[in-house]
């Protein structure tokens, strides 16, 4: 499916690591270069021609951004990415709402991003059980829930076993609670529609780069009375409006206040292209499975071979091979030019779901073929591989 937008798959490399970045189409560099070869300039602050052209792309691109995931523009804060989008949540709003007696509720699952920051509030943290495949059930939800819960935070998509939560009915039974939750979308957007207000979403972070866009860009959602009550946790240009020496500052209204700095413009404009690509795609997540549910009959052809997340809703396989280090088997792989993630993926807590700590992890996306495929299996059934390890 449209490898021609993707100049880097003219070339011989396969590349399985999506869930890391993907690859960007030449509608997205282009935006960017036009930027950096016609209109280069700072926004928000320049009474020029190229400043306000810069600065009326990059509020287009927020508009874009905002229609993606149903919400008001206002609401979008840019960011450097979904790393950044979950420390400005935790820090900025639930640093000053979280006290010692309070639970965040979350899974071994999650990624550093999410659990991380979580480490540095005051609440307790718990783990919801998973089920037998490693996805979260709504069930297990409810039965984790005290009176003392105060947050849910989790992935809409895990970057490890890629299962799909019931965000929807999470949140609904949550909101029922009195329990606000944070989703992080990062594995989420390429793969499915997110509406906002259809899901109820307090909070929401995902990068660019996850879905076609450049790196360094990343969104921040919240609803208005929560965005409201995020404090900044950068400080500087275009987010105040004024400052005097006795310390009175007048802070800029929504998103420039979570905004502070000069901003990745050519970024986000490169962004709200990606976005325009991804509108006119079409059946992405049904082209995804059907591919997996091919790795997967290949990869259970070859019996040194264990496959961890053989259930799952979305392109993302993990296994290992047989006495093979799965970092060492990636370098293997690399040799025929084919591009996987091996380690935690991290997801650190995830060993004490497993019992493994490192895994291959193939991540797959539409613009990946059957073909590659077979070139994968082909190299995996190299019936000298330990030997080449070697
Ligand atoms: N979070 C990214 C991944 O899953 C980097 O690989």
């Amino acid at each position: 499916m449209n490898r021609e937008d993707f100049n880097i798959l003219s070339s011989n490399i396969i590349y399985f690591d999506n869930a890391a970045t993907s690859l960007k189409p030449n509608s997205v560099i282009d935006a960017m270069n036009d930027y950096y070869n016609n209109y280069p300039a700072n926004i928000h602050r320049g009474d020029y021609d190229i400043s306000l052209k810069a600065s009326n792309k990059y509020e287009e691109a927020r508009e874009e951004v905002a229609k993606f995931i149903n919400a008001d523009k206002d609401n979008i804060v840019f960011t450097s990415g979904t790393t950044d989008s979950l420390n400005k949540i935790i820090f900025g709003y639930f640093n000053d709402h979280l006290t010692l007696e309070d639970e965040v509720l979350t899974t071994k699952a999650e990624h550093a991003s999410l659990i991380l920051p979580l480490f540095n509030t005051k609440a307790r943290i718990k783990y919801i059980p998973l089920d037998n495949n490693y996805h979260l059930t709504v069930d297990n939800v409810i039965k984790s829930i005290t009176p003392n819960t105060k947050v849910i935070a989790l992935a809409y998509v895990t970057n490890i076993v890629g299962d799909i939560r019931d965000i929807k009915a999470i949140i609904k039974y949550a909101h029922e609670h009195n329990i606000l939750v944070i989703v992080d979308a990062a594995q989420a957007v390429s793969h499915i529609k997110i509406d906002i207000k259809d899901l109820d979403i307090d909070f929401l972070a995902f990068s660019a780069h996850k879905m076609l866009g450049p790196t360094g860009v990343g969104v921040l959602y919240a609803k208005k009375e929560l965005l409201e009550d995020t404090l900044p946790i950068i400080y500087g240009g275009d987010m105040n409006a004024n400052f005097t020496s006795d310390r009175e500052v007048t802070y800029n209204s929504l998103p420039s206040r979570l905004e502070a700095g000069t901003p990745n413009i050519a970024g986000v404009i490169g962004f709200a292209e990606a976005i325009k690509y991804i509108n006119k795609l079409n059946n992405v997540l049904e082209y995804e499975k059907d591919l997996r549910d091919y790795l997967i009959s290949k990869l259970k052809t070859n019996p040194n071979i264990t496959i961890y997340n053989e259930v799952s809703d979305t392109g993302i396989v993990i296994f290992n091979y047989n006495n093979i280090f799965s970092q060492d088997l990636a370098v293997y792989l690399d040799k025929y030019n084919i591009c996987v993630r091996a380690g935690s993926h991290c997801t650190k807590l995830f060993v004490d779901e497993l019992g493994v700590k490192n895994t291959v992890r193939i991540s797959l996306s539409f613009y990946n073929t059957k073909e590659e495929i077979d070139k994968l299996i082909e190299v995996l059934n190299n019936p000298n591989i330990e030997k080449e390890i070697i």
